[in-house]
């Protein structure tokens, strides 16, 4: 490992880092670690919270003028985005589909004249994702899926709220989408990778519980504990690190266990 890839312990040192979704949960402590790691913190989020990030921008990432907004606001010069602001299946499904995925995409999209050469982009996603080869029309119906449309889409696409399917949706088509990106910005060695956690105890894990009744008893005799916000942001701080500049369109499990538990028992092993 070279000097300049550590940075001397730290690991993040001189990096700008976009973090969105930093006023709770998974993006606070990704927010806080970043700046640990001697990275700054450019938070944007719908609501304030205390002072733990450089500069915080408020914006909702579900509407596209808010979204052009925020992308001029923001300075050049950016090494990393963690894509982390997201709602759960109890919020419309339309505005799950709006703020999990057409925003997150728009504004990375058109982030990347903003980024330095280098940069990394890490994407929330979901065990919830896991099933998405299942999904495959739907994902592919959804590629070029504009703000207007996501009304109409959650319709024909029947991924409204039942069984949190809205959710589910939304991060198949995440990780999906990240795959797709393994490359498209190689010339720049900007990378695109995801990171999906399980169940984790943060202010939206009681809405999960709500929406799958029954699967979610189902998880609690599997899991031994839920994840804890400071499970995640370590990976999604290693993979804005240089440390991981041959990780492309990777999608990282984080789950107690639990996506390779599926794994198994579907295999029967
Ligand atoms: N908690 C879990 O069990 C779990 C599991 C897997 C994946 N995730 C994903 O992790 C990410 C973070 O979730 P969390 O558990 O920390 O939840 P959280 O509710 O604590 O944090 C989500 C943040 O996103 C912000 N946000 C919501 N809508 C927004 C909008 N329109 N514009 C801007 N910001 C908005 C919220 O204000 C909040 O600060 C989400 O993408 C979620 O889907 C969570």
């Amino acid at each position: 490992m070279t000097e300049s890839v550590w940075s001397g312990g730290k690991l993040l040192k001189n990096k700008t880092v976009v973090v969105t979704g930093c006023s709770s949960g998974i993006g606070k402590e990704t927010a806080r670690l970043v700046k640990l790691l001697g990275g700054d913190v450019l938070g944007v989020d719908i609501t304030k919270t205390e002072d733990h990030v450089d500069e915080l921008y408020i914006a909702d990432m579900s509407d596209r003028r808010t979204l052009k907004a925020l992308i001029n606001a923001l300075p050049t010069g950016i090494d990393g985005i963690a894509n982390i602001a997201g709602l759960p299946p109890t919020a419309p499904a339309e505005k799950v589909l709006l703020v999990n995925l057409v925003g997150l995409k728009f504004f990375t999209e058109n982030m990347i004249p903003k980024l330095n050469n280098g940069a990394s982009i890490v994407n929330l996603a979901s065990l919830a994702g896991f099933g998405w080869s299942h999904a495959v029309p739907a994902v592919k119906a959804s590629e070029e899926l504009e703000f207007e449309d996501v009304r109409q889409f959650v319709q024909d696409h029947k991924v409204s709220n039942e069984g949190g399917r809205s959710y589910f949706f939304s991060k198949e088509a995440l990780i999906v989408w990240t795959m797709q990106n393994r490359w498209t910005w190689r010339d720049r060695g900007i990378r695109m990778n995801a990171v999906s956690p399980g169940p984790v105890d943060t202010p939206i894990l009681k809405d999960f519980i709500e929406t799958l009744g029954d699967r979610a008893e189902e998880d609690n005799r599997i899991m031994d504990r839920p994840g804890l916000p400071e499970d995640i942001a370590p990976i999604v701080a290693f993979l804005l690190s240089d440390m991981t500049k041959w990780i492309r369109g990777t999608n990282i499990p984080a789950d107690g266990g639990m996506s390779s538990n599926i794994l198994c028992e579907m295999h029967q092993f």
